[in-house]
């Protein structure tokens, strides 16, 4: 195995640095199960006479999976206490524009999920308020897919009955999402490890009230881990709110900068 992890990282160093060991060797194994290998040096023979094997592991690294309201308990902290609480401070600072960043959003739902979310916050205003969502992946095919904003019934299955009906233009497969939460959000390549841009080029200045990065940091090794947080919580207005995925929490050092706000939820607020 240790092989077939070092001829990757030769052949691939970009792709590949910083993922965990034993993530990259579980790729390994699900592609050997399914082109039906069984033996570890027949699978080592094979990719290395075979550049496109060597593409689809690669490929493997990047889980493109989502839907709208994964994990609905998170979606409705942050509906219900953290958006009513940032409305309240931006009318106190007589500020308009909410800054949001989906940072590993995927195929969009995450995004869109935050769009809806908004949207609705904004009915009840009678002062009109700019919403700039900037969601980011390192997938490009996942990225093109959000962009259609054509999504299937497992999507949106978490998704409330009237919400379908506001925010698609179809009740019934497949859902095409409506123009106005295409308007609200900003797709583009961003690589979370890239040490010099550490917002997205649309972005510009980063300064976000609320960062979601979820299931993403799960990949990546510790130091990985702990300069992809680094940047993201530098990419946050103070106060501003780091909401990261069920098994993935800020490491120790970087306890100084936020503190976490739910037993049951990792939702973070950058401090004063
Ligand atoms: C499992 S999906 C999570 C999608 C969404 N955040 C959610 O929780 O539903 C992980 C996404 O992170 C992206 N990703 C992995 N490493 C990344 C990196 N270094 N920079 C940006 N995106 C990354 C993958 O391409 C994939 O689309």
């Amino acid at each position: 195995m240790n092989r077939i992890i070092d001829y990757l990282k030769e052949k691939r160093a970009y792709n590949t640095r910083g993922f965990k060991q034993d993530f990259m060797e579980r790729c390994v194994n699900r592609r050997m199960m399914d082109i039906n290998i069984q033996e570890i040096d027949s699978y080592y023979n094979y990719l290395l006479n075979n550049e496109e094997e060597l593409e689809r592991l690669i490929q493997g690294l990047i889980i493109p999976i989502s839907r709208f309201f994964r994990n609905p308990v998170v979606f409705e902290t942050v509906f219900s206490y953290i958006l009513p609480f940032l409305l309240e401070k931006k009318k106190d600072n007589s500020e308009r524009a909410f800054r949001i960043w989906s940072a590993g959003c995927s195929t969009g739902e995450e995004s869109y999920s935050l769009a809806i979310l908004l949207k609705e916050l904004f009915k009840k205003e009678t002062e009109k308020f700019l919403l700039n969502i900037f969601a980011t992946d390192i997938d490009e095919k996942a990225l093109h897919f959000a962009q259609k904003g054509v999504f299937g019934y497992e999507s949106i299955k978490n998704i409330r009955y009237e919400w379908i009906k506001n925010y698609f233009k179809s009740q019934d497969e497949p859902f095409y999402i409506h123009d106005e939460l295409k308007q609200a959000v900003y797709f583009s390549f961003h690589d979370l490890r890239n040490e010099k841009n550490i917002v997205p080029p649309e972005s510009i200045f980063g300064c976000f009230d609320l960062v979601f990065c979820r299931n993403v940091l799960i990949y990546y090794n510790i130091d990985t881990q702990r300069q992809i947080l680094k940047n993201l919580l530098k990419s946050m207005s103070t106060g501003g709110y780091l909401i990261l995925g069920e098994s993935e929490s800020i490491l120790p050092q970087h306890q100084v900068d936020a503190k976490k706000l739910f037993r049951y939820s990792n939702i973070y607020r950058k401090k004063m």
